[in-house]
C-alpha cells in the first residue's frame, strides 16, 4: 500500500507540474501573445488598423526567416533594403512597428495564429478589443483546462483518501479476526482531524498550496492585463447623481455642466456650486427624498432652513469613470466642437443611464477605427479645403477614395501620443 501510494504522489506532482508549466505554455499561445503584443495595432482578419491585418501573412512572407527579422526589428529589417517591407512601410506612411521582444517560437505562434484568421468566429466588428474578443475563446480554453487539471487532481487526492481508509478497515478486519485489539481513537472535530490528515500528508498539502498561488498568480496577471476590466465600468458615486432624471427627464444641456467640453481638452465635472443654481430651490427629489440633495449642501456647508453658507466646505469627491493613460493626449473640444461628433457616439446614451457607465473601450484601435472610417467636414475651413484639394490632386487618387480623419494626419502616433 504504501509504495502504490508514493508512486500515485509521484504521478500526481507530474501531474501538477504539467498543469503548471503548461498554464504557462498557454500564456505563450497565439492568441493571447496577439492580443498583448499586436492587437493595439494589427487585427487578425483582412482589415487594416495601424498596421495591415496579418490573415494570410504567411502567403505574403514566405521567408519565415525575414519574417521573425521583421516582427524582431522592423527597422534594422528596412536597411536591408528588402523591397517588400520598404513599399510597405511607405504604404502605411512611415509608421515605424515597434520592435517586438519575443523569441522566435512565440512569433511563429503568433503568426501561424494570425495566419489563419484567428479563431472563428473571426470578428467583423471594429474596434481591437471585438478583435481580441475573438481571441477570448482561445483564452477561456487554457482556463479550462487549468480547471480541469484542478478538479482531476483533487479527485485523484480523495480517491488516496478513501483507499487508504479502505485499506485501514480491511487491516484492522484482519487484525480483529487474529485477535489484536487495535487502540480506541478519540473523536476528533472535523477542523482536528482536517489537521492531523494534513500533519500526514504534507506533500498533498503543499501541492494544493502551490495550485492556490499559481491560480491567484494567473488571476493577478489577467488583472494587470487589464484583460476587458474598463469597459463597462460604473463606479458607484458619493452623490446619486442620476443622468437620465437631469439630462433626459429634465432636458439639461450636456454643456450646462460640462462646460469645458466645446472650449478645452477636459469635459469638466461641475462643481457643486452649479448644482445649487437648482437646487438652492429643489431641495427633494421624487426617487431619494432629501437624502442625496443632502449632501450637495454638506459639500458647501449650507444650511437650507437658514440659507446660510458656512465656512467648511470640502469639495465632492466623483469617482472618474473614463481615464486615457497619461501618454495618450485626447481632445474634447476638436472632436465636439471642430469634428462636429455627438456625445453619445462615444459615450453612448448618458441621457439614460442612472449611474454613467463606461461605453467604449477607450483603446488605441477604437479611436483610430473612427479616424479611419470618419470623413472631415471640410467646408467652410480653409486648412481642410487646402488639404482636401491636395488629396484630390494626388497621382494616387482614385475616385470615390474617402478623405478621413486619417488622411489628415489622425493616425499619425505623434498626435495622440505626447
Ligand atoms: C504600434 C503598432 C504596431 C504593433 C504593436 C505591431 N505592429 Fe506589426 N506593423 C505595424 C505597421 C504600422 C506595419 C506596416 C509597416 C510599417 O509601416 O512599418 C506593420 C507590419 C507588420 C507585418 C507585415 C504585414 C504585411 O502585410 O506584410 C507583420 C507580419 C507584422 N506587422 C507583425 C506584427 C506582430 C506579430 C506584432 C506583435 C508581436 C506586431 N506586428 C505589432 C504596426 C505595429
Ligand atoms: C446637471 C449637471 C449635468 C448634466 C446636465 C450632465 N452631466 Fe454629465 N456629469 C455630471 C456630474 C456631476 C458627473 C460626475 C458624477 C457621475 O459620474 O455620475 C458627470 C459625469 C459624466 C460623465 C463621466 C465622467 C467621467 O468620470 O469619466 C460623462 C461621460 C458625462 N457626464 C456625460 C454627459 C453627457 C453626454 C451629458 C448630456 C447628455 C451630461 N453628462 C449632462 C453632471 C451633469
Ligand atoms: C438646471 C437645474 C439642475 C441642476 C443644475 C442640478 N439639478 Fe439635480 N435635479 C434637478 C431637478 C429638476 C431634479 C428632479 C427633482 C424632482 O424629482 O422633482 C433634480 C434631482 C436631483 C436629485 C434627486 C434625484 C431623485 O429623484 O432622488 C439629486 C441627488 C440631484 N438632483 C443632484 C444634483 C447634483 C449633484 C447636481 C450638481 C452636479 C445637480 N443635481 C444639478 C435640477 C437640477
Ligand atoms: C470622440 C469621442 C468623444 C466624444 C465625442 C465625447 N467624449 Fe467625453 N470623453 C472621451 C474620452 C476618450 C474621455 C477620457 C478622457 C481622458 O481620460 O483624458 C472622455 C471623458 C469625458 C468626461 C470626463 C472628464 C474629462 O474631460 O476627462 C466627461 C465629463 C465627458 N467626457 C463628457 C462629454 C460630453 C458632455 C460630450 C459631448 C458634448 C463628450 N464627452 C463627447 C471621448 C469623447
Ligand atoms: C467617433 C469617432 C472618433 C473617435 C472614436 C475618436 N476620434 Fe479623434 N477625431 C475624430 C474626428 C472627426 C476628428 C477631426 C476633427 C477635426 O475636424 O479637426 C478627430 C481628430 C483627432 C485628432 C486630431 C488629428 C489631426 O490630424 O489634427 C486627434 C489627436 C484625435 N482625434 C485623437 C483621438 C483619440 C486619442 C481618440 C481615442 C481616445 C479619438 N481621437 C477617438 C473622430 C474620432
Ligand atoms: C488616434 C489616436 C492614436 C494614434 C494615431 C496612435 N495611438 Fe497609440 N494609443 C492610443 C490610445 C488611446 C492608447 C491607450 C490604449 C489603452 O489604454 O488601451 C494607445 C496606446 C499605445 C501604446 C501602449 C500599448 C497599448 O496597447 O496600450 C503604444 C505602445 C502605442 N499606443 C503606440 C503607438 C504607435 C507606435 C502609434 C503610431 C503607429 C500610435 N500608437 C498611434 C491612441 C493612438
Amino acid at each position: 500500500m504504501h509504495l502504490f501510494r508514493s508512486n500515485i504522489l509521484r504521478f500526481l506532482a507530474v501531474c501538477f507540474t504539467v498543469a503548471i508549466t503548461s498554464s504557462s505554455t498557454f500564456a505563450q499561445d497565439g492568441a493571447k501573445l496577439f492580443k498583448g503584443n499586436c492587437a493595439s495595432c494589427h487585427k487578425p482578419t483582412d482589415q487594416k488598423l495601424v498596421g495591415p491585418g496579418l490573415k494570410g501573412i504567411r502567403a505574403r512572407w514566405t521567408d519565415e526567416a525575414k519574417l521573425i527579422s521583421w516582427v524582431k526589428n522592423s527597422t534594422e529589417f528596412l536597411k536591408t533594403g528588402d523591397a517588400y517591407a520598404n513599399k510597405l512601410y511607405e504604404q502605411y506612411g512611415k509608421s515605424i512597428m515597434p520592435a517586438q521582444a519575443l523569441s522566435d517560437a512565440e512569433i511563429i505562434a503568433v503568426i501561424d495564429w494570425a495566419d489563419k484568421g484567428g479563431d472563428a468566429p473571426v470578428a467583423t466588428t471594429a474596434d481591437a478589443k471585438t478583435a481580441v474578443a475573438g481571441s477570448g475563446d482561445s483564452e477561456t480554453n487554457s482556463d479550462t483546462y487549468f480547471y480541469i487539471l484542478l478538479v482531476v487532481g483533487l479527485i485523484l487526492i480523495i480517491l488516496i483518501r478513501v483507499l487508504g481508509t479502505v485499506n485501514k478497515s480491511l487491516k484492522s478486519l484482519v487484525d480483529e479476526k487474529q485477535g489484536i485489539v487495535t487502540e480506541i481513537k478519540p473523536v476528533l472535530s472535523p477542523y482536528q482531524s482536517f489537521r492531523l490528515w494534513a500533519s500526514q500528508n504534507k506533500k498533498i498539502v503543499a501541492i494544493i498550496g502551490l495550485l492556490i498561488v499559481t491560480w491567484s498568480l494567473k488571476q493577478g496577471w489577467d488583472g494587470l492585463m487589464g484583460i476587458g476590466v474598463y469597459q463597462g465600468y460604473a463606479p458607484e458615486q458619493p452623490i446619486k447623481f442620476s443622468h437620465e432624471i437631469h439630462a433626459g427627464q429634465n432636458q439639461i444641456a450636456c454643456v450646462y455642466c460640462h462646460s469645458g467640453v466645446e472650449k478645452s481638452k477636459h469635459a469638466n465635472i461641475p462643481s457643486a456650486n452649479v448644482c445649487m443654481n437648482c437646487h438652492a430651490y429643489i431641495q427633494e427629489g421624487a426617487v431619494s427624498g432629501k437624502e442625496e440633495i443632502k449632501k450637495i449642501y454638506a459639500a458647501l456647508d449650507y444650511n437650507p432652513e437658514t440659507r446660510v453658507y458656512g465656512p467648511n466646505k470640502k469639495p465632492i469627491e466623483w469617482i472618474r469613470v473614463h481615464n486615457l493613460p497619461d501618454h495618450v493626449y485626447f481632445n474634447h473640444s476638436q472632436h465636439v466642437k471642430v469634428g462636429k461628433i455627438e456625445c453619445t457616439q462615444c459615450h453612448g446614451a448618458v441621457d439614460s443611464m442612472a449611474v454613467v457607465k463606461q461605453n467604449s473601450p477607450l483603446t488605441m484601435g477604437w479611436c483610430i477605427d473612427c479616424h479611419r472610417k470618419t470623413e472631415v467636414d471640410y467646408k467652410d475651413n480653409k486648412y481642410y479645403e487646402e488639404l482636401h484639394k491636395q488629396f484630390v490632386n494626388d497621382p494616387a487618387y482614385k475616385k470615390g477614395d474617402k478623405f478621413t480623419i486619417g488622411k489628415i494626419g489622425g493616425l499619425e502616433c505623434s498626435k495622440c501620443h505626447y
